[in-house]
């Protein structure tokens, strides 16, 4: 029983496959190194002690996907591949739908065809767009999107779902992650941004480094105890585990499921300053900012659909996400790049 893991070389994907390698799983991993390195690859392969076999494909190259699946026996698919940049999706849509939409479509096919139909799918908190309630539960209707990719995600989830629906021999489990941070106890895989950061632990990180000067705090006017936007933080270490549980329930033969992963725990923008301060004893210099188009003012998960039918629940606290992604970070300051 082998699982195909897509995207396995980037940040999620790879602290999953360390997670599925200690559980036991036989681990396939394919990646385009769009937005990874191999180097991943072989840290993962010194924590766990086992080898990762890997394919650089991408998952629009049906060809390449016909070769792994014939040579590989794959029982199910965990799917992180896709591009995630959300300001880049609003300049290059078609390069968004493409890649994430053509690409799943294209894998799910040839799943079919070599009658292959578990499938674990990123999604994300995206989709309940500005939520109808919180803390959210799975139940929150989904809302408009303010960006191709975030569209990109809603929309597999119902491709998915209609997919299921059609022929109940799939077992699809949806998992919409909150916000991910933190990184392997070893400090030896992490997130590795292109460029400037997007997201704010990695912007934090960089500036505790040395390689920005300050943080830009997004808007302080927001309807939250102290005004600034406030999420979800989740540890990688627990996401990673939660597709193990997930994986447990797809291997039941269970259908279509949805479940949230996040903690329950908001937090907001200061918190997170004032946390990772504590945590490192690295001083992070910022200042207040406008709001940032298409940002939402509070955004947490109920987590305990989850942890009632899966078993799962985030363990590590916002201590430890501090402290974790600085490791990552100081240990690596180029990221994987020597
Ligand atoms: P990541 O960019 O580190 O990982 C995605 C991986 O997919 C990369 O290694 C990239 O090279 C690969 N990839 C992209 N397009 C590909 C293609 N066409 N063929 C093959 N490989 C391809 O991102 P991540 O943070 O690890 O996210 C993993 C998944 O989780 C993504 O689908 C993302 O949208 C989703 N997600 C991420 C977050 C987050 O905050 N990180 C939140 C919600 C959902
Ligand atoms: C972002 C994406 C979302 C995606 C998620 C996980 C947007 C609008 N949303 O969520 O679609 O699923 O990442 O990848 O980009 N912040 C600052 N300064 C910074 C960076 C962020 O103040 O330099 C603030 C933001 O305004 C927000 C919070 O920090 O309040 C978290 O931001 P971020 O890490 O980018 O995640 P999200 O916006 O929640």
């Amino acid at each position: 029983m082998a699982i195909l893991v897509t995207g396995g070389a980037g940040f999620i994907g790879s602290h999953t496959v360390v997670e599925l390698q200690n559980a036991g799983y036989d681990v396939v991993v394919m990646d385009n190194l769009v937005n990874a390195n191999s180097k991943c690859l072989k840290r993962v392969e010194a924590i766990t002690g086992k080898k990762v076999p890997f394919y650089e494909t991408d998952i629009r190259d049906r060809e390449g996907l016909e070769e792994i699946f014939t040579k590989e026996k794959i029982d199910g698919v965990i799917h992180f591949a896709g591009l995630k940049a959300v300001g880049e999706s609003v300049e290059k849509p078609w390069e968004y739908y493409d890649n994430n939409i053509t690409g799943t479509l294209t894998l799910v096919d040839v799943m079919r065809k070599h009658g292959c139909k578990n499938i674990i799918f990123s999604s994300s908190a995206t989709v309940y767009g500005d939520p109808a309630f919180v803390p959210i539960t799975e139940e929150c209707p989904k809302g408009t999107c303010t960006n191709p990719y975030g569209w990109t995600k809603s929309m597999l989830e119902q491709v998915l779902s209609d997919i299921q629906k059609a022929d109940p021999e799939w077992n699809v489990v949806l998992l919409r992650y909150f916000n991910p941070i933190g990184a392997h106890k070893s400090g030896t895989i992490g997130e590795n941004p292109n460029g400037i950061p997007n997201n704010l632990m990695p912007y934090i990180t960089q500036v505790a480094v040395g390689k920005l000067q300050q943080l830009s705090v997004f808007g302080d006017d927001y309807d939250t105890p102290d005004g600034t936007g406030v999420r979800d933080y989740i540890h990688v270490v627990d996401l990673a585990l939660g597709h193990v549980k997930a994986l447990k329930k797809l291997e039941k033969g269970s259908g279509l499921n949805i479940y949230n992963l996040g903690t329950g725990n908001g937090y907001s923008v200061l918190d997170i300053v004032k946390n990772f301060e504590a945590a490192t004893g690295k001083k992070i210099p910022y200042v207040i900012k406008g709001r940032r188009a298409g940002d939402i003012a509070t955004c947490y998960a109920s987590a305990a659909k989850a942890e009632k039918e899966l078993g799962w629940k985030a363990q590590y606290g916002i201590k430890e996400m501090c402290e974790d992604s600085w490791r990552w970070q100081s240990q690596n300051p180029n990221g994987y790049d020597d």
